[in-house]
C-alpha cells in the first residue's frame, strides 16, 4: 500500500503527514503526539478517542485519516490547559468527575460537541450525549454534574459578555 500525503489540523496547528491508506486518525493523531486521544477498543464501543471533527464528535478509531485530510480536529487538549482551562475541563476537576482520567478526554469531547449544539442540555439530554463514552471508575454521577456545571457556567459568562450578566 502506497502512504498518500494528507493535511491535518490539530488543535490550531497544520501537520502534513503520509500514511498509509488503512491508517485510523486514532493512530495518526497519537503519531503525532496527542496522546490525549486515548486508544481503548479501537472499535467504537469506549468513546475514549473522541475528536471533534469539523465540529462534530466522533470516534477516531473508526475514521480513517485520509477521511479526515483538510479537516479541522479538536482534541481535548486544544480545548485548554492546566493554566487556562476550559469551563468543561474545570468543572470535571472540580465535580471530581475525573478518576483514573482515561475516559476524561473523550468525556469531555462529548460534552463540549453537546454544549455548543445545545447551552442547556437535561439530565436526560447529558445522559444520551455521553452514552458512547464508557467510564469504569466514577458511576457517571460526577460526570453529569461536571456538565451540569459547566453549562451553567458558560451560560454566566455568555451574559456576562453580552452585557447582560452582573449584579441585580
Ligand atoms: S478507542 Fe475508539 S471507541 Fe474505543
Ligand atoms: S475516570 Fe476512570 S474510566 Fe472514567
Amino acid at each position: 500500500m502506497q502512504p498518500k500525503m494528507i493535511t491535518l489540523t490539530v488543535n490550531g496547528r497544520k501537520h502534513q503527514v503520509a500514511l498509509n491508506p488503512d491508517e485510523t486518525l486514532l493512530n495518526a493523531l497519537r503519531q503525532l503526539n496527542y496522546t490525549d486521544v486515548k486508544n481503548g477498543c479501537e472499535k467504537g464501543d469506549c468513546g475514549a478517542c473522541a475528536v471533534l471533527l469539523n465540529g462534530k464528535a466522533v470516534n477516531s478509531c473508526l475514521v480513517l485519516a485520509w477521511q479526515a485530510d483538510g479537516s479541522e480536529i479538536l482534541t481535548n487538549a486544544g480545548l485548554g490547559t492546566m493554566d487556562n482551562p476550559h469551563p468543561i475541563q474545570e468543572a470535571f476537576a472540580d465535580a471530581g468527575a475525573a478518576q483514573c482520567g482515561y475516559c476524561t478526554p473523550g468525556m469531555i469531547i462529548s460534552a463540549k460537541a453537546l454544549l455548543d449544539q445545545n447551552p442547556h442540555p437535561s439530565e436526560e439530554e447529558i445522559r444520551e450525549a455521553i452514552s458512547g463514552n464508557l467510564c469504569r471508575c466514577t458511576g457517571y454521577a460526577q460526570i453529569i454534574t461536571a456538565i451540569q456545571i459547566a453549562a451553567e457556567r458558560i451560560a454566566a459568562s455568555a451574559l456576562v459578555g453580552s452585557g447582560q450578566g452582573g449584579k441585580q
